[in-house]
């Protein structure tokens, strides 16, 4: 059984999203301010719908917390929705969402109630949960960022090793995009796709710097840390392929131009804490081998499809009378890459907190930690 267990509830016009959030460590200092801050990131990025701008996501802890610490019991986080309304009912399916499929596995006779949860209004209360795993992970070092690579086609310039993304920049874009020559050019396209009532999609990625050797396992299908993070970002709405490290690239190049050489850390004498005697020359495994972190960082692509609700719709049919008509249609985002991006933050932020969570187990902050000190302590050459 998993150790971190998280759920989520609530409808995009419905009274509010929330988190619960049950198996974690009592002794973590946890202000809402550390959840707000994810929330708005959440909200951001040109191409998005009137909606965003509108909601001012806050978040409530209602369960869990005691003098801002948390407490070992369930956490539970709500956030209210300001477009809180009865939406009107639908008849007619969108292609792309899942009105169609929802509506005839739950034996409804309105799309509605599917519209409502199938709404990727529900990654509120994904980034909620993963502001607090984030947190957790800050104690170990672990931080994790987000950028955008391509949208509508317009891709960044390829990344140079060397010089590193400056994330400061990437959170004051408007795409989240370290490359302003592409950005430029996403966001024409953006505009374009408007004018013709069309969307686009994107990749982006996902980077995990800190993250201890050892998360994970080869020993079992289920705990391979690659497939527990693919399922997590998977489970995105609108992402339709993740992959690690050099991924799909891989399919091109030899296996001398694929996997990372290994040296020694001639640093590690340095008194560096937690560095390791050995280091690696390149880092296109993305951080896991063998279903393992190997500590390098990690890194993970999605790719997000051009958004299903399209102001100039598709065919399709009236549930009631079979009649061929257009598809629904209600106000939406033409692009969300850069808000996808922030949404699978969390969703890493989850996996690795519940990786952590399974490596060096407790049930306080400082036993966890103490447990992961002694981890790193014993790691070195077998002298
Ligand atoms: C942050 C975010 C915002 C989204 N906003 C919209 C939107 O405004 N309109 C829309 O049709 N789809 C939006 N989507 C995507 C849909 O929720 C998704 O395509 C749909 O639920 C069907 O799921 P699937 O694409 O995974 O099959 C958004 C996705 C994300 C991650």
């Amino acid at each position: 059984m998993k150790r971190l267990y998280i759920v989520t509830a609530g409808e995009s016009h419905g009274k509010g999203l929330t988190a619960v959030i049950e198996g974690f460590i009592s002794g973590l200092p946890l202000e809402a301010e550390d959840i707000n801050r994810e929330l708005k990131r959440r909200q951001g990025g040109y191409g998005r719908s009137s909606r965003m701008q509108m909601e001012e996501d806050r978040a409530e802890f209602t369960a869990g917390i005691y003098k801002g610490i948390t407490t070992g019991n369930p956490i539970a986080i709500f956030i209210s929705n300001r477009d809180w309304r009865e939406a009107g009912p639908v008849a007619c399916p969108r292609p792309g969402h899942a009105d169609l499929a929802g509506a005839t596995k739950y034996d409804l006779n309105d799309i509605r109630p599917v519209i409502e949860r199938a709404s990727a209004r529900e990654t509120t209360a994904r980034v909620a949960a993963g502001a607090v795993a984030r947190r957790f992970l800050a104690e170990f070092g672990i931080a994790i960022h987000s950028h955008t690579i391509s949208i509508g086609g317009v891709e960044t310039s390829p990344q140079d090793d060397v010089k590193p993304i400056d994330w400061q920049q990437v959170e004051s874009s408007p795409l989240r995009c370290a490359d302003a020559r592409a950005e430029k050019e996403m966001i024409a396209a953006i505009d374009a796709a408007r004018v013709d009532g069309d969307t686009l999609g994107g990749v982006f990625e996902v980077v995990a710097h800190g993250v201890p050797v050892g998360l994970g396992s080869y020993a079992h299908w289920e705990r391979r840390l690659d497939g527990i993070i693919a399922q997590a970002v998977m489970s995105i709405q609108g992402v339709k392929g993740v992959d690690i490290g050099s991924g799909f690239a891989l399919s091109k190049v030899r296996g001398s131009q694929t996997h990372d050489a290994i040296v020694p850390n001639i640093d590690v004498d340095t008194g560096k804490p937690g560095g390791l005697p050995w280091r690696r020359l390149s880092n296109r495994a993305g951080g896991i081998e063998g279903g393992i972190s190997n500590g390098e960082p990690l890194v993970v692509r999605a790719v997000i499809k051009p958004i299903a609700t399209l102001a100039a719709p598709l065919p399709s049919i009236d549930l009631h009378s079979g009649e061929a008509i257009k598809a629904h249609y209600e106000r939406s985002d033409i692009s969300v890459v850069p808000a996808a991006g922030v949404v699978a933050e969390a969703m890493l932020a989850i996996a690795l907190a519940e990786a952590c969570l399974d490596k060096f187990g407790g049930d306080s902050l400082r036993e966890t930690m103490a447990n992961y000190h002694n981890y790193l302590g014993n790691i070195s050459l077998w002298q």
